[in-house]
């Protein structure tokens, strides 16, 4: 899907150019580039890639799935294989300065949605401030980073 969509038209697919959003947009409608986004977004692209490929800005892209789906979700894709329940080889942070290559993909993580915190980051304050037992609260709950981790390191609440 992601090779198809960056050098080819999904609709045309003999189309190559770096402006493959206004080329849907003017030769097969707004409504082909609006079902090509889509389609891209359920494939599980993640939405910087989105953008770049179809010349479109996280408030379009935004419009787009809102206007589809009714709500704005955020990660339009299958249910996720959960692979591992823990980060591997997880060391708690001991300095001031806490940098992550990877976001952190276990469990129900995932990325791909700019709007979530690395699951990183719950796991060494809750580690360094709770005991197990203990009510965690997170007011910004957003997408339950937090809250996962809060179960996953021997919570109820
Ligand atoms: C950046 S998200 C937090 C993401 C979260 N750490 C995660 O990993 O999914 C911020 C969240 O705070 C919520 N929020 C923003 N302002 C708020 C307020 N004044 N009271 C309660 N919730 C608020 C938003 O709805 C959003 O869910
Ligand atoms: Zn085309």
């Amino acid at each position: 899907m992601r090779s198809m969509v960056k050098n080819s038209c999904p609709v045309c697919h003999n189309y190559q150019s770096n402006y493959l959003g206004s080329h849907i947009r003017n030769e097969h409608g707004e409504k082909a580039l609006s079902q090509s986004v889509l389609k891209a977004k359920e494939s599980g692209m993640p939405d910087p890639e989105i953008g770049e490929i179809f010349g479109i800005t996280f408030r379009q892209l935004e419009k787009i799935i809102t206007d589809a789906y009714g709500v704005n979700i955020s990660v339009l894709k299958r249910p996720k294989k959960i692979k591992y329940w823990a980060p591997k080889n997880f060391r708690e942070e001991t300095t001031t300065v806490w940098s992550y290559k990877q976001r952190g993909d276990w469990a129900t993580h995932d990325g791909r949605y700019r709007g979530n915190w690395s699951p990183y980051i719950p796991r060494n304050v809750i580690l360094k401030y709770s005991n197990p037992g203990d009510i965690v609260l997170d007011y910004f709950v957003g997408g339950g980073t937090t809250a996962v981790e809060a179960k996953l390191l021997g919570g109820g609440k």
